[in-house]
C-alpha cells in the first residue's frame, strides 16, 4: 500500500533506525537538536552523553561536509532529554531530498515533540550584521518551487496529511521564548526575527540572485533546514530555527567581498558560545508544546 515504506528511507526504515537507537539511548528524547556549521558546540553540552557515529547507525545517511561532524549525541540539557544532530544532510550532497530528512522521522518515532534546528546564514537584509542571530518567523522554499519538495512522492498517513499547512510552520510561542530569553541574557542588540530563502546550493549566490532574493522578501539565505521543518512539521512536531548570519551576501557589483565557508565556520566559532547559552536556556523552559 505504501510503496515507499519498503525503501530504504520509508516509515519501517525509519521505524527499524529509531528502535535500534532507542535500544541504547540512555534516555527517550523530548527534544531534538539539529547543528548548523561551525555550531557542533551545542552538543558537548548534553549530560550523560551517548554518542553514536552516523556510519553506525543503520539507514542513515553520513555527512560529508567540513565542519559538520556526523554524530548523533543522546543525553540531557538541563535536564531534559534531548538527542542532537552534530552534522545535518544537504541537497548538495547528492541525497534524495526524503534522504536527507530522515532524522526527523526518526526523532519522530523516538518521541521527540519539540525540534530546534540551526543553520549558518548569509545576510539579505542590509540591516543585518556579521554575527547576528536571526529567529526564523517563515520561509521561502526555492527548491520546492522547482518539485524539489521532501514530501513529494506517495503520502504514508503514519507520519502525516497530504497537505500539511506551513502558515504556522515556526512556533510563535517558541520565538517569543526566544525573544524573552535573549533579552534576559543581554543579546537582543545582535537577536532579530526573519525569512529565511533555502536554495539548493553547494554554489553560493550571484549578486543578481541575492539582489532578486532579498527583493522577494527574504531576510537570509542558506542551504539547509526548510526540508527538516517541512518534514518535522508534516508529522506534527513544534519547530524552533535560528539562523547565524555568517557573513553579508554580496549586493554590490564594486563590491570586493566573496562569500567563502572558512568565513562561515570562523563566525560560528565566536558567536557559539552565546549561542549554545541561548538555546540552552530555551530548551530549560520547554514545557509542553502549546503550553509554555
Ligand atoms: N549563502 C548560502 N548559504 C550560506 C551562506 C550564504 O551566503 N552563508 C552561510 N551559508
Amino acid at each position: 500500500m505504501f510503496p515507499e515504506s519498503s525503501t530504504e528511507y520509508g516509515y519501517e526504515a525509519c521505524k527499524a533506525t529509531a528502535d535500534w537507537l532507542l535500544d541504547q539511548a540512555p534516555v527517550r528524547p523530548l527534544v531534538g537538536i539539529v547543528c548548523g556549521s561551525g555550531l557542533g558546540g551545542l552538543a558537548d553540552m548534553l549530560k550523560d552523553q551517548k554518542v553514536f557515529s552516523y556510519s553506525d547507525i543503520p539507514n542513515f545517511p553520513k555527512s560529508t561536509v567540513h565542519g559538520h561532524a556526523g554524530r548523533l549525541v543522546f543525553g540531557t540539557l538541563k535536564g531534559k532529554p534531548c538527542v542532537c544532530m552534530q552534522g545535518r544532510f544537504h541537497l548538495y550532497e547528492g541525497y534524495p531530498i526524503q534522504k536527507i530528512t530522515m532524522p526527523m522521522r526518526i526523532f519522530k518515532l523516538m518521541g521527540v515533540e519539540t525540534v530546534i534546528l540551526t543553520n549558518a546564514a548569509g545576510g539579505l537584509n542590509q540591516d543585518y550584521k556579521v554575527g547576528d542571530v536571526m529567529i526564523i518567523k517563515d520561509h521561502i522554499n526555492m527548491p520546492g518551487f522547482a518539485g524539489n519538495n521532501p514530501l513529494c512522492g506517495q503520502n504514508d498517513e503514519r507520519f502525516g496529511i497530504r497537505f500539511p499547512c506551513m502558515s504556522d510552520a515556526y512556533d510563535r510561542q517558541m520565538r517569543h521564548l526566544a525573544q524573552e530569553v535573549g533579552a534576559e541574557l543581554g543579546y537582543s542588540h545582535f537577536l532579530k526575527e526573519g525569512v529565511y530563502c533555502v536554495l539548493g546550493g553547494p554554489s553560493f549566490e550571484t549578486i543578481a540572485e541575492c539582489r532578486m532574493l532579498n527583493r522577494l522578501g527574504a531576510d537570509a539565505v542558506g542551504m539547509s533546514t526548510v526540508h527538516e521543518v517541512i518534514v518535522a512539521r508534516h508529522s506534527g512536531m513544534r519547530v524552533f530555527a535560528l539562523s547565524l548570519i555568517t557573513n553579508k551576501a554580496v549586493m554590490d557589483y564594486d563590491s570586493e567581498e566573496r562569500a567563502n565557508h572558512e568565513e562561515v565556520l570562523q563566525t560560528g566559532e565566536q558567536r557559539s558560545q552565546q549561542l549554545v547559552k541561548l538555546v540552552s536556556t530555551i530548551v530549560s523552559r520547554i514545557t509542553q508544546p502549546n503550553d509554555i
